[in-house]
């Protein structure tokens, strides 16, 4: 599960409630909160391109063989400006020594958005979109999506309890 926000604030409670559901059926799940990590940013480099490896030293060397051994990718965003949040943005960019040697291709992806405002404002949509194109242009597949609208405060989304056990079910059965 990759949070993208580094506050323990909605998407925190969403994937610990998300990982207790999953631990309950046996399903075992390893946590990266990239803005809690030393990352630095893409340079754009393209090294990675030739042989597959970034020449960076830091969190992200741990964070990729996570991502390579893991079955199913959980992307927990917040909404921010109509997109997924910059904490995010930072991680998936550095995600290119996994694609350029195709371990990307086929993984699967499930795609959680959590947004202040209503559903019929700039809420969920725009960061949803984001994460699909991601996925997209990664050659992952996206086998679930939901999205957490009126969430602003801390832990607004805990009053959405029914809708997180509904994510929780459906999620078993994708991945289960
Ligand atoms: C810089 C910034 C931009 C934001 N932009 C949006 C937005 O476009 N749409 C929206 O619905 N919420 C927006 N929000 C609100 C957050 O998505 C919302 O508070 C979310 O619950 C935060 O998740 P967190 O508690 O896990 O950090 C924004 C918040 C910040 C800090």
């Amino acid at each position: 599960m990759i949070v993208g926000s580094r506050r323990e604030g909605n998407c925190y409670h969403l994937m610990k409630r998300i990982s207790d559901g999953l631990s309950r059926e046996r399903i075992s799940t390893d946590v990266i909160i990239p803005g809690n990590q030393k990352i630095y940013l893409c340079t754009g480099c393209m090294d990675c391109d030739r042989n597959g490896v970034c020449d960076f030293n830091d969190a992200m060397q741990s964070n990729i063989d996570k991502i390579n051994n893991s079955e199913v990718l959980i992307f927990i965003t917040p909404t921010r400006w109509n997109t997924m949040s910059g904490d995010l943005k930072i991680f998936i960019d550095r995600l290119n020594p996994l694609y350029s040697v195709k371990k990307l291709k086929d993984k699967k992806v499930i795609a959680l958005v959590v947004g202040s405002k209503k559903h019929t404002e700039y809420s969920t949509d725009g960061a949803l979109t984001s994460l699909g194109s991601f996925v997209e242009s990664a050659e992952a597949k996206l086998i679930y999506e939901n999205q957490f609208d009126n969430c602003l405060d801390f832990t607004d989304i805990l009053g959405q309890e029914e809708k997180i056990n509904e994510v929780i079910k459906d999620i078993v059965k994708c991945i289960g």
